[in-house]
């Protein structure tokens, strides 16, 4: 029973390691130096240790002879042992990650001296990614959440804001963390450079529900990202069916009104996600996949979802409202 124990290590160390959002996997200039710096970590800490156990091995291991032999007994023998490894070695190997580490943190904001192609205001909410995309022309901008999508090899800036407590912004394979600070605005520059989808995640303890507070990086070709924002800007499409209809009036006359804005309806709340493109999204607030049946387990039970999530139960819909609230909002393309 107890013989294979060791069998659950790997899985253990493992867990939680995604194909999107490796460290060891850099997609983006400041993830590269990271991983560097981590590797060059990992190196030179693999030199000392091996060659911390060879020397206990040899020393267990080596012909000591007998005491008499060794008489008078040297006191002074091991000194230089502890002055070498206790102390020069030390000395040297601290001075070398410092150094290390200082030319990694100075290269870290290097592309900011560029002008940013695109800016991003991303707010961070217990426990949810506010996405605003800044564009000097007002009529340009909209807001997403829980996904962004960025141009590939533009330097896109983020403003970073919180709205309650300090989260931390994080995108493993493009930077480095970031913390959002309530009533502070910090920047980071960051450039993806190749397309595909990296998992982001808050890297700062916030809350029951920090561990689901995901998010979605999409990085496109340009041409892909203009077209995908010129879309997003687009207000919500007009219901086709009686059914859409329905669920269109049920989520303009419930509860949900209050919170979402659904742009181009009634729905204008505005301390909850814009859901004007929701079915555009891959996850429902980040933690379950984006599938009706998912939508309808997630608007009656939220909370057995994200417990302590705002977002609270909604069980006073019939099952032909909850339909056609769902249909609905999976039409919002
Ligand atoms: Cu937000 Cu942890």
């Amino acid at each position: 029973m107890l013989g294979r124990w060791w069998m659950i290590v790997p899985p253990v160390l493992l867990a939680g390691c995604g194909p999107f959002s490796s460290l060891t996997d850099p997609a983006g200039a400041q993830s590269r130096w990271l991983a560097d710096l981590g590797w060059s970590l990992i190196g030179l800490m693999s030199i000392i240790i091996i060659s911390m156990f060879v020397l206990i091995a040899w020393g267990a291991l080596r012909r000591r002879g007998r005491l008499e032999e060794h008489l008078p007994i040297d006191v002074d023998g091991g000194k230089r042992w502890i002055l070498y490894g206790g102390v020069a070695l030390p000395v040297v190997v601290l001075t070398i990650l410092f150094g290390v580490t200082l030319v990694t943190l100075q290269a870290l904001p290097g592309e900011a001296e560029e002008a940013p192609g695109l800016r991003l205001r991303v707010t961070a909410h217990q426990w949810w990614w506010e996405v605003d995309y800044l564009y000097d022309d007002l009529s340009l901008r909209f807001s997403t959440a829980n996904e962004l999508h960025i141009p590939v090899g533009v330097p896109v800036e983020i403003e970073l804001q919180s709205r309650d407590v300090i989260h931390s912004f994080w995108v493993p394979q493009l930077h480095g963390k970031l913390d959002a600070i309530p009533g502070h605005t910090n920047r980071v520059v960051l450039r993806a450079e190749a397309p595909g989808t990296y998992r982001g995640q808050c890297a700062e303890y916030c809350g029951a529900q920090h561990a689901h507070m995901r998010f979605l990086v999409v990085a496109q070709p340009p041409a892909a990202f203009r077209e995908w924002a010129a879309h997003q800007r687009q207000p919500a499409p007009e219901p086709s069916t009686e059914e859409l209809l329905a669920g269109r009036e049920a989520f303009e006359t419930h509860a949900c009104a209050m919170c979402h804005r659904i742009r181009g309806t009634r729905a204008r709340g505005s301390v909850a996600p814009d859901l004007t493109h929701f079915a555009s999204r891959d996850t429902i607030a980040g933690v379950l996949p984006n599938t009706r049946a998912r939508l309808q387990a997630w608007i009656i039970n939220a909370q057995a979802f994200k417990p302590g999530a705002k977002m609270p139960t909604l069980e006073q819909f019939d099952g032909e409202t909850l339909n056609a609230l769902a249909a609905y909002l999976e039409s919002l393309e």
